[in-house]
Formats: C-alpha cells, structure tokens, sequence
C-alpha cells in the first residue's frame, strides 16, 4: 500500500480541516469514551497514533483534562517536524517527557493504558500488521479508538470512483479493513458512527483543494472529470455540502 506523505499538502488538509466538523465531532466522541473509562487520576499512558502536527491531541487533552501527574504520551508520527511540533504542544498536559516515535515498530508491547488513533490507519502499510501491533501495544484492560470512515463515507467513495475510473485499486486502508481483525484479537470490540459535515464555497480552487488532500500525489493520474462529477452531486446553492460520517471502534483487550 502506498503511504500519503502529510508534509506535501499541508495547507490542503488545513482547509479540509477548517471546512468540516470532523474534529469537533470526533472529539465530543472520544471525550465521552475517555470520560466513561478512565477518571481524572487515573494513571494513563497514552499512546497517539499517528497525531500529526498535534493539533487535534493538544485539543483532546486540554478538554479531557486529566491529571497531568497521571499521564505520560508517547506519540507516532512518520512526518519528523510535525512529531516534534507535536511534542511541544502536548508537553504541558504530561509531567513527564512526551516520548516520540516515527513507526510502530518502536512502540512497546503490553505498555499502554490508551491508544487513539485518529484518522491515521488509512495510510500504513498494512492494515492486518498493524492492528496486531495497536492491540499488542495495550495492556491487559487497556482501551483502543480507531477512528476511521468505511465504504459508506463519502470521501472514501471517492477514492473507490477517483481510483477505479483509472483501472486502479484504492492505496489506502478503510474501517473495513480493520474490523474483522479487531473482532479476532480483542475482548470487545464496539462501533460507534460519528455523522460530520463539510462545507466551502462552491470554487474551483476550493474544489481542487479538496481533491489535493484526498488523493495527494495520485491526484495528476486520475481523471479530474469525474471527480468533478463526484463533487456535483452535493454541491447546492453556491456551496458544496457534504453530509457523511466515519466509525470510532472503540476495542478492549
Ligand atoms: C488525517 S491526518 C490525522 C492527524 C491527527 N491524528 C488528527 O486527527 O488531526 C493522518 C496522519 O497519519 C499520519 N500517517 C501517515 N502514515 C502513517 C503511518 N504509516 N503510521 C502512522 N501515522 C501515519 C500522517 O502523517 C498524518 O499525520
């Protein structure tokens, strides 16, 4: 499976991000399973997959609030400036130092009480391995969120149509892809829908964004027409307007 390198569209994923409700959505969702889990002092290592420039945990973690006595971060993250940006905003909310790892491969086995892994497990290498290495991770009664959009997400039927107009396959994982190999290795396994919306001005240059984020360096090989179409189906009044969701599975081991 190909990667999708972050640090070649960061602007294009700041305007996904500031178009949609994505973030606020996940994060009222993760902050009702941290909440149900784990009270205020509990010791918690958290474990952030794939956490970007930080953005997004230095959120969750302020609203969570936790003890920062209690908690202690390891964070993954192959783009090496944005794990170091992401350091330095999640360094306040740990009294330890915040541990910083590229790959998976050099997390510890057994060792975290929470995992998140928020929209990052579209883009490993493989979905199978590195469910096994995430549940490998926890400790016995630790908590995982995976949280990632299946076939009925609507960006990822863009893919499927982006991709298969062009006789590819997608390069990239979906919450399908994750499911079954959670049922097999996890005490308990639940899925959650988070409905979400994304909203810009109808443009071609705000379009063209869209697309960049979606299918980073794929983007010149595939046929702009039909995408095109894709985003014709929900655009409306000047505005594209796209209502979808994406699954939080939230798993016990
Ligand atoms: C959509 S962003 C999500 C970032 C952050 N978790 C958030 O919610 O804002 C996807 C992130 O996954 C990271 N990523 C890509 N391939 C990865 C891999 N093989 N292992 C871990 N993270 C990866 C990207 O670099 C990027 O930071």
């Amino acid at each position: 499976m190909a990667a999708k390198d972050f640090s070649r569209i960061e602007d294009d994923y700041l305007f996904f991000m500031q178009s949609s409700t994505e973030a606020e959505a996940d994060r009222t969702a993760h902050l009702a399973t941290l909440r149900a889990n784990f009270t205020a002092n509990d010791s918690v290592h958290y474990l952030d997959f794939g956490c970007g420039a930080g953005h997004f945990t230095e959120s969750l973690l302020s609203q969570w609030g936790h003890e920062p006595a209690a908690l202690t971060c390891t964070l993954v993250e192959p783009v090496a400036r944005h794990l170091h940006e992401a350091a330095e905003r999640v360094r306040d909310f740990s009294h330890q130092e915040v541990l910083t790892c590229t790959e998976i491969d050099d997390i510890a086995f057994g060792s975290y009480d929470l995992l998140l892994a928020n929209h990052s497990c579209y883009y490993v290498e493989c979905a199978t391995t590195v469910a096994r290495r995430l549940t490998a991770a926890l400790r016995p009664g630790g908590t995982g969120i995976l949280a990632i959009a299946g076939n009925d997400n609507f960006l990822i039927q863009m893919w499927q149509t982006g991709f298969a107009a062009c006789g590819m396959s997608v390069p990239w994982w979906v919450a399908e892809d994750y499911r079954s190999v959670l049922n097999e290795t996890c005490v308990s396994v639940q899925r959650r829908d988070v409905p979400y919306q994304i909203l810009f001005s109808d443009t071609a240059e705000q379009r063209m964004k869209l697309l960049r984020f979606l299918f980073a360096d794929h983007l010149p090989q595939l046929d702009l027409t039909i995408l095109m179409q894709q985003l014709d189906r929900v655009s409306n009044n000047g505005m594209v307007d796209i209502r979808t969701s994406s699954q939080h599975l939230v798993f016990r081991v």
